[in-house]
């Protein structure tokens, strides 16, 4: 089992499978995506070295990520292959959903368990204005149809201070009759986002605090789980769940590590700068490559230095996929 000098065990791989985006969200892409980096991305084969070599050291879930991967044709066989590896329980997609209505199916059969996508508001005009596209009709189609499919479906909304109350509301409403997790992500200080964050940044309790006088309950964590706290009410039929980075000791639980779609490990989402894999990763050879990220590991930073605003390489989460 891969863990580190703190005893974190790492079970959660996220391997970003393009830096492209089709969106503007505001936070993220707000001129919209600009290639920078244009060294090559990983093939499907690579991405199968990538989960063999993860799985020999203990890890049981996989999240393909982006950018936007359903920009990559082949992403359905990269589920597959996820899929297919001896040790690897859970195959897991972060999407914006854009294509979702046309793709699921595909995802489905190559054997997808579980999907996330993100949407920061339930008023069409509203998602149009944060991502540069009309598209929240189809989108909830797209989740309509991943749920009648029996995939665990989870909706990311990150939390921006500027009628955070009305949507706040118009989600709950949304909850009591859809069965999905909400789960609310703080904003995180990007390089690229100094001035956004300063004016949009809303603290996670504010919410919680909320949550808790309207009768919702804290849910116990599962080992493999991601970061946040998922709260439940027995008049809802969806949960919530809270995602606050800034909160103290959140990294004490980390348990994923994550791989860019240049083919570099990136030891925390903030670190500054990833480590270069990519050469090990062509070769085919995962015990290579397995025995690289175990040398790796040792160099995991305790936590994150986001309260220092130290926000390391990362300039927008497009880059890695959050
Ligand atoms: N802060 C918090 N969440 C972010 N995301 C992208 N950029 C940021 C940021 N700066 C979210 C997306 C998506 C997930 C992959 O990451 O909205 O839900
Ligand atoms: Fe929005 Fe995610 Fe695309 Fe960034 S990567 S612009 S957060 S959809």
């Amino acid at each position: 089992m891969l863990t580190d000098n703190l005893g974190r065990r790492f079970y959660y791989l996220r391997l970003s499978v393009t830096d492209a985006c089709n969106f503007r969200c505001s936070y993220c892409l707000p001129n919209g995506y600009q290639p920078t980096d244009d060294s090559p991305h990983l093939t499907a084969a690579d991405a199968a070295t990538v989960v063999r070599a993860f799985a020999s050291l203990g890890t049981q879930k996989v999240r393909l990520t982006g950018g936007e991967p359903s920009l990559r044709a082949d992403l359905p066989e990269m589920i597959a292959a996820s899929k297919e590896t001896p040790g690897i329980r859970r195959v897991a997609v972060t999407s914006n959903g854009y294509k979702l209505p046309k793709v699921i199916d595909s995802w489905h059969q190559a054997g997808l368990d579980q999907l996330n996508i993100s949407i920061d508001t339930l008023q069409r005009a509203e998602f149009a204005e944060f991502t540069g596209h009309d598209c929240l009709p189809r989108v909830l189609d797209g989740i309509e149809r991943a749920r009648d499919l029996g995939v665990t479906v989870k909706v990311n909304a990150v939390l921006l201070a500027d009628g955070a109350e009305r949507r706040l509301g118009e989600f709950l409403h949304w909850l009591r009759t859809t069965p999905v997790t909400l789960r609310f992500i703080e904003l995180m200080r990007t390089g690229d986002n100094r001035n956004y964050f300063a004016s949009n940044h809303l603290r996670g309790a504010t919410i919680e605090e909320q949550l808790l006088r309207d009768g919702w309950q804290l849910l116990p964590r599962a080992q493999d789980a991601g970061p946040a706290r998922e709260y439940q009410h027995p008049d809802y039929r969806g949960r919530i769940g809270l995602i606050t980075p800034y909160s103290k000791d959140f990294c004490a639980s980390c348990n994923r590590l994550r791989v860019s779609a240049q083919g570099r490990l990136h030891l925390c989402l903030f670190a500054d700068q990833g480590q270069d894999l990519y050469q090990t990763i062509r070769s085919g050879d995962s015990d290579a490559l397995a025995h690289q990220v175990r040398e790796l590991i040792g160099g995991k930073a305790p936590s994150h230095l986001l309260q220092q605003e130290q926000v390391g390489a990362t300039r927008n989460l497009a880059m890695l996929g959050g």
